[in-house]
């Protein structure tokens, strides 16, 4: 199967061409998913832009990153969606997302990865990157300021959309498995929104008052990453005191990640949740647990992470990485309108694959992109998959699910 081939088709039809909302710039992004998810997506954005570098299209790959600060404009941080796309009559539009403050984008977060699109953009010669490379440092440090009023270190999620991770069971939280389970996860989502209203949107207060705090363990993995990319991006560009700025704020985050998050006695990252005393950890083993294998953590911690993921009973399942543990209560491997509570997906096993490979646990490593393109040829470009069966489920031509062509 030629899956280069056809990942260059799915994204050439998912892409839309607009003229911005002023009307005097072209954009183009890829749409994860025609007729579920059309607008622009933050994260979804950033990795198809790694795949249209493999396609070897670099002005495309630059161009999707371009629109997504277009997009932001004079926003201080990228929100997680940009609406160029929406009917005001969209059910999702009337539901939620009118309750932004603006018609243009959402007034929340996606994981801050854009520093590794950029860092393989200038890699790749694009050095039109320069031209986001101050802005690309507020972004990142307006972050650690409004989104950080503890000074841990780490970032706080206000909402579980923030994470990507829409409806993990890692926060449940005060929602128990009840008959009205589904219908009280929307509600919250949308009761947040309008928390949010309340606050004026602004977003240390949203970070200190919201009835959902998290720090979020693969929303800090994920900061780090982008950091650590967007460091080396300031050293190939000589910008010799937004590098040290940052780098200070990888130390903090790191440490912060493995002195709060870090569990000794599961041998598994967990969340903490900031509205209950004592930052208490949330100990319900995800895939985001896994997350920080991304990282330069101690080979202890690293070999204790492998050891749960190749584990029959949680993790090592015919086609991993189930985004939830076997041994959870919560676990659901079927198709369900609840994102991200037992599935495989594409982008988190390719965060697992590079992590495996920085640690040159290759062996593993090709395991698990075998397992994954398998995934890919059985069921084709799907949102997720049955992690026993490896049956496609979810939004059909799935843009990040091409991802699956870098796993080599
Ligand atoms: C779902 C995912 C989110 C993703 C979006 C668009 O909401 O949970 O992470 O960004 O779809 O693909």
């Amino acid at each position: 199967m030629d899956l280069l081939g056809e990942a260059k088709n799915l994204l050439t039809s998912n892409s839309i061409i607009k003229k911005n909302r002023e009307g005097n710039q072209e954009i183009v992004f890829t749409a994860p998913s025609p007729g579920t998810y059309d607008q622009q997506w933050f994260w979804d954005s950033c990795l198809h832009s790694l795949v249209w570098l493999k396609i070897g299209d670099k002005e495309r790959a630059f161009r999707e990153i371009k629109s997504l600060f277009i997009g932001k404009g004079q926003r201080k941080l990228f929100p997680h969606m940009i609406f160029w796309n929406y009917k005001k009559t969209d059910p999702y539009w009337l539901i939620f997302d009118r309750l932004y403050p603006t018609d243009n984008y959402s007034e929340i977060i996606q994981p801050p990865i854009i520093g590794y699109p950029l860092l393989r953009l200038i890699k790749e010669g694009q050095e039109q990157v320069s031209n986001f490379a101050q802005e690309t440092f507020q972004y990142y440090s307006h972050l650690a300021k409004y989104r950080d009023p503890e000074d841990t270190g780490l970032l706080t999620i206000v909402h579980p959309w923030e994470s990507g991770l829409d409806s993990s069971p890692k926060f449940d939280l005060e929602l128990t498995n009840t008959k009205l389970f589904r219908i009280r996860q929307w509600r919250r989502m949308k009761r947040l929104l309008k928390e949010f209203g309340r606050y004026n949107w602004d977003q240390r207060e949203m970070a200190l008052k919201s009835s959902f705090k998290v720090k979020c363990v693969l929303t800090n993995t994920l900061f780090l990453w982008g950091l650590d990319s967007f460091i080396e991006v300031l050293d190939i560009l000589k910008f010799k005191e937004e590098k040290l700025q940052l780098e200070i704020l990888k130390k903090k985050a790191l440490s912060g990640l493995i002195e709060k998050c870090w569990n000794e006695e599961d041998g598994l990252f967990f969340d903490l949740n900031m509205n209950k005393k004592n930052e208490q950890q949330i100990k319900i083993s995800t895939i985001s647990s896994l997350i920080p294998l991304m990282l330069d953590i101690p080979s202890d911690m690293k070999n204790q992470l492998i050891s749960h993921l190749t584990n029959e009973k949680e993790f090592w399942t015919r086609y991993p990485i189930p985004t939830v543990s076997l041994s959870e209560k919560s676990f659901n491997p079927e198709d369900s309108p609840l994102l991200w509570r037992g599935p495989t997906w594409v982008n988190t096993n390719y965060f697992i694959w590079l992590g495996l490979k920085k640690h040159k646990e290759d062996k593993l490593a090709d395991e698990i992109a075998f397992k994954t393109k398998k995934l890919v040829e059985i069921s084709g470009f799907r949102e997720f998959y049955n992690p026993f069966t490896g049956e496609g489920a979810g939004a059909e031509n799935f843009g990040w699910s091409t991802l699956v062509t870098l796993m080599e």
